[in-house]
């Protein structure tokens, strides 16, 4: 799914789709504003095997590791509760926004609680391993992954703070936004006698393999003129493609200013970087979009209003004409101010200008080599969940209007998980996800008591979330609590300003429902 946790505040220097960390989640700007202010951090001896009875983590191993957690107890008062904020797929620091200014100070301020960030196991500071092979990865899973959050309830200590604030008797809620909103969710629901409740926001509890619906929000809620030319120029494409018309391909790589890469496929994706995928990209997409300023991305209606700009000089508008005789003799509206704005604003990443190569920022996936590096980074801790357990591989759709060339499809990305993760000495990965790890939970079935759903009806990833299209309709109570933000992007409520009134009223309406529906949990316990 997801998710290139996109951070892509980082991403636009990062470059290489591959190199970087997986999309699921974005942060964004956040990140870099809130580096400097730092917290203390701190370390628990986290088992790295926490089933040695599992035939899944044979041979098993006895050895802890250094987990990673923050804490913030400016609100804190004796009796309050503790939020667990769940790190997911990224370093503890990108998280410290949700601290100071987001979903956990507003929860703390409300409730006099304290807030805690624990970093997932293989991310950040986190790992159990010096480096990644695929016999280390295997401790790499969402069963261990929760294990580690009511481990942690039950264990930490937390210095300077006077009493024994462990689960389950001071009562645990858990916040977690994308990946980690679904590790929120089989948490509350496989430890619920020691984690007392909590929200997952755009929990991405639904695995599937290919997941065309990420592109259904830019479809249908994109600038229209600008979809439509897209989507026109997609379908001239993708004729020449079916037609294998090699040539009339090489002058369309050559417009692009891509014409040395090799693979159709990483045509395809490079050209699709401004919408977003497959996995990964470098510059902001919808996904990044924020009902904040200060947290949006531009990128991409900058992008739309590149081509759709009437006010473009001929030298530009002309490009449209250029394959026109292959398609008799009709134009390729927009082309040219499409391929201008990847000209200008993509091709200038790839820093070495080996076009056809997996140098930082450049465009090509095509090489064993790199993938197969063993190094520990994000990037493969998330490819390896990605290839494992969790799917939603980014493809064209199968019918209909479509964004991106449909040459893209589930292959292109499972080439990536054969390549990064050769057969071990005691673990290998099956052909393709084994989606069932992630959908016994509970899937669009899902239920827990005290635990909420808050999921955004324009979020790339809503069609595996709690609110899917494909989901029954949903019925909120106190114990079963729901709520879908109208016209709310990937886990909106995560983001604050520390001034509810200052909101804008979709974004106020639910932190002040996340505020009641804590508050009436806590009351079930006096
Ligand atoms: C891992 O790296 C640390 C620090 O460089 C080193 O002390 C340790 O011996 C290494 N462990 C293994 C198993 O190589
Ligand atoms: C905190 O309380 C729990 C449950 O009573 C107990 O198991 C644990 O050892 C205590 N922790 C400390 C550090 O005293
Ligand atoms: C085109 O995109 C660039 C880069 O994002 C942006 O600075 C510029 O304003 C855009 N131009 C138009 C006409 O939208
Ligand atoms: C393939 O990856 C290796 C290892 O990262 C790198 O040294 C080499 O330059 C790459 N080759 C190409 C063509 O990208
Ligand atoms: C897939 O996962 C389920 C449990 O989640 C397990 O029972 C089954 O053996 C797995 N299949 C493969 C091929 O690993
Ligand atoms: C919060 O926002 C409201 C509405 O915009 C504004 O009137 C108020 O001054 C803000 N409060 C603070 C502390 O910034």
């Amino acid at each position: 799914m997801r998710f290139f946790l996109s951070i892509p505040g980082l991403v636009a220097f990062a470059g290489l789709a591959s190199s970087l960390p997986p999309r699921k989640d974005a942060e964004m700007s956040i990140v870099r504003r809130q580096e400097a202010a730092a917290y203390e951090y701190h370390t628990i001896d986290q088992p790295i095997d926490h089933f040695p009875h599992s035939p899944r983590y044979e041979p098993h191993t006895k050895d802890t590791f250094k987990q990673r957690y923050v804490f913030d107890s400016t609100y804190y008062k004796p009796g309050g509760p503790v939020y667990l904020y769940i790190g997911g797929e990224t370093d503890l620091a990108s998280r410290f926004s949700n601290l100071q200014t987001g979903i956990i100070q507003i929860l703390m301020e409300a409730t006099n609680g304290l807030g805690v960030i624990l970093e997932n196991r293989y991310y950040g500071e986190s790992y159990p391993f010096n480096t990644s092979t695929t016999d280390e990865l295997a401790y790499l899973t969402t069963e261990q992954t929760i294990a580690d959050n009511a481990y942690f309830a039950q264990h930490v200590v937390f210095p300077g703070i006077n009493g024994n604030l462990s689960a389950p008797e001071t009562p645990w809620i858990l916040y977690g936004g994308s990946l980690a909103g679904a590790q929120t969710a089989f948490s509350v629901k496989t430890y619920g006698d020691i984690l007392f409740g909590g929200i997952a926001s755009s929990g991405v509890i639904h695995a599937v393999l290919a997941y065309p619906q990420w592109y259904d929000p830019i479809q249908k809620f994109g600038p229209s003129d600008c979809i439509a030319s897209i989507n026109k120029i997609v379908d001239k494409i993708d004729q020449l493609i079916q037609a294998k018309n090699t040539k009339a391909i090489q002058e369309l790589k050559e417009i692009f200013g891509l014409g040395p890469l090799s693979d159709l496929r990483d045509f395809a994706m490079t050209i699709a970087f401004p919408l977003g995928g497959p996995m990964n990209y470098p510059t902001g997409t919808w996904q990044e979009l924020n009902w904040w300023p200060a947290y949006t991305s531009n990128d991409f209606w900058n992008f739309c209003s590149n081509v759709t700009n009437i006010d473009a000089p001929e030298s530009i508008t002309s490009v449209d004409y250029k394959l026109a005789p292959y398609t008799g003799g009709e134009p390729w509206t927009d082309l040219g101010k499409y391929a201008d704005y990847v000209k200008k604003v993509i091709v200038p990443l790839c820093l070495s200008g080996r076009i056809d190569s997996t140098d930082p920022g450049c465009f090509s996936t095509q090489n064993e080599t790199f993938y197969a590096d063993v190094t520990n980074s994000a990037a493969r801790s998330y490819l390896y969940s990605t290839c494992t357990e969790q799917g939603a591989y980014q493809v064209a759709p199968a019918y209909g209007p479509s964004l991106i060339l449909r040459v893209l499809q589930v292959d292109y990305t499972q080439q990536w998980c054969t390549w990064a993760f050769p057969h071990g000495k005691f673990n290998s990965i099956t052909p393709t996800p084994n989606l069932t790890w992630y959908n016994h939970y509970g899937d669009l079935n899902f239920k827990a008591d005290r635990l909420a759903f808050i999921d955004g009806n324009q979020d790339v990833w809503l069609d595996v979330c709690y609110h899917s299209n494909d989901a029954p309709p949903r019925f909120t109570s106190d114990l079963h609590p729901e709520y879908l933000i109208e016209s709310g992007g990937h886990h909106w409520d995560s983001y604050g300003i520390k001034n509810i009134t200052g909101e804008p009223q979709f974004i106020r309406e639910a932190h002040l429902w996340e505020i009641r529906t804590v508050k009436k949990w806590l009351a079930t316990r006096k």
